[in-house]
């Protein structure tokens, strides 16, 4: 009898043929093709099928259709918002990870892949010198690890004044004060919108000129916090790179007796893995939790974020996987790592496969290579636009990117003219950096983030950078 599985092949080999060619496209490929959405919907939509067709056609076809509408975003220079590209291990394990296509939330669902999770999560831990034996969940990225971090937050927060949210819900439960920076990012408040706590009553704190929190600000704030309290920091500011003065803010939490640092790492928690840069996150191993992502700076393939907390039991409670059914009633008493301990998810792919293959591919010494060399990087670039008259850098370039403003005269004229600049060179499709505002300025957002970038990307995009900004002001004498 012919192996039924064997109808697999033909597809898959179209596939790797497709990814190879997109892959090796994107050295030069334009960033953006600047399809209409008009023009995709012609070439992607339609009536429903009615009858079957060959797989591998179907294949060609996708490729064909959507390759107008692909946002080169996992190329070289593609410098925008906080998107990474693919380490090659972790792509091609991401491939086993869909052919395998194991479900990873109780150990009994796939023996192997929880083995690999545990294992990926015990190195990540070590890397980022956090504490020994934090819990680590693997989740579809920072905005779902920040609502499992601070549901934990809230459940433990309110347990330890007296009131279990789990069982009573929130009517009636004690008010969780909440402490941020202006600059806390739009999922923090996202989060904080779904879990109950509202965002009405923030209290938020003043930042320095490089988007840093005022801890002495903090202190005032936090004294005048009654009861739970929680205070939300970041490890990498989207707009500067800037952290948040960890050690200090711990220490106030430990004052205060009834509070939790959140901290979100999207934009720059793996920094604590490099000699070079982790005194800038000192104190980060006293945060009660952490929520970071792989798809952003680890360059894993979409989609891979995590959680990390520092008291396993909190988690594990908040989560209450004890309240599943009872057919999975055996597969929870196992003693083995249940992941749906750690996250929200009741199913889901092994997430944690692409990141144990990147430790396995690239060794310690290759994840801080890539780390150091991107903000090496950010640094290169800053420096020689900073040269230029009228192009200004608004931060510190302290990490993997950097804001930047372009122009003489008001500010009106100066926002306009950066906004221009962006937009001219997103339409040139060469490189792709993003706009975004600091301290009320429009800006020009530039963040390196890719295992491919190099120091020749750099300079010729630096070089564009210039001339689109000569070119916009030429045009305004
Ligand atoms: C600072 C910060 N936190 C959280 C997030 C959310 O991350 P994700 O899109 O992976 O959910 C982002 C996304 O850009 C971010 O920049």
């Amino acid at each position: 009898m012919k192996n039924r599985f064997a109808q697999y092949h033909s597809p898959l080999e179209q596939s790797l043929k497709h990814s190879i060619a997109y892959l090796e496209s994107l050295d030069d490929r334009e960033v953006i093709k600047g399809a209409t959405s008009q023009e995709l919907r012609e070439l992607i939509g339609g009536p429903l099928p009615l009858h079957s067709a060959d797989p591998v056609q179907v294949i060609d076809d996708l490729v064909k259709n959507v390759d107008k509408g692909l946002l080169a975003s996992g190329g070289p220079r593609f410098f925008g918002y906080a998107i990474g590209g693919s380490f090659p291990a972790s792509l091609a394990a991401d491939w086993m990870v869909s052919a395998w296509d194991q479900n990873v939330p109780y150990y009994v669902g796939s023996p192997a892949m929880s083995v690999v999770e545990e294992t990926a999560a015990e190195w990540m831990v070590e890397l980022l010198g956090l504490t020994k034996g934090s819990a680590v969940g693997f989740t579809s990225g920072a905005q779902e690890a920040i609502y499992t971090g601070l549901i934990t937050a809230r459940n433990t927060l309110l347990h330890r004044a007296g009131w279990d949210a789990a069982r009573k819900g929130l009517y009636g439960a004690p008010r969780i004060n909440v402490v941020a920076s202006d600059e806390i990012h739009s999922t923090i408040k996202r989060a904080l919108s779904m879990i109950g706590v509202g965002l009405e009553d923030v209290i938020k704190v003043p930042t320095d000129d490089n988007l840093r929190i005022i801890p002495e600000e903090v202190s005032k704030v936090v004294a005048s916090c009654k009861g739970p309290t929680l205070i939300c920091a970041q490890a990498g500011c989207i707009d500067s790179g800037a952290f948040d003065p960890f050690d200090e803010l711990a220490d106030i939490v430990e004052e205060h007796g009834n509070a939790w640092l959140h901290v979100d790492g999207a934009i720059g928690l793996w920094a604590a893995a490099s000699d070079k840069q982790k005194h800038r996150l000192k104190g980060i191993e006293r945060a009660d939790s952490i929520d970071t992502d792989g798809h952003k700076w680890f360059n894993m393939p979409y989609d891979c974020g995590m959680i990390i907390v520092k008291d396993p039991a909190t988690i594990i409670s908040a989560m209450g996987g004890n309240n599943m059914g009872d057919y999975l009633n055996d597969a929870m008493a196992k003693p083995d790592r249940n992941a749906i301990n750690f996250g929200i998810a009741a199913s889901r792919r092994a997430r944690g496969v692409p990141v144990y293959a990147a430790f396995k591919s690239l060794g310690k010494e290759g994840i801080v290579s890539h780390l150091d060399n991107s903000c090496d990087l950010a640094k290169r670039m800053a420096d020689k636009l900073a040269e230029v008259d009228g192009i200004t850098i608004l931060n510190d370039v302290v990490s993997n990117r950097f804001s930047a403003q372009f122009g003489h005269g008001d500010q009106a004229y100066r926002d306009d003219l950066t906004e221009r600049v962006v937009h001219r060179l997103q339409d040139e499709g060469y490189l792709y950096p993003s706009t975004s505002s600091y301290k009320g300025l429009k800006t020009m957002l530039f963040s390196v983030l890719n295992c491919h970038t190099d120091t020749n990307d750099i300079d010729l995009s630096a070089e564009k950078i210039i001339n689109a900004y000569l070119t916009e002001v030429s045009r305004d004498k």
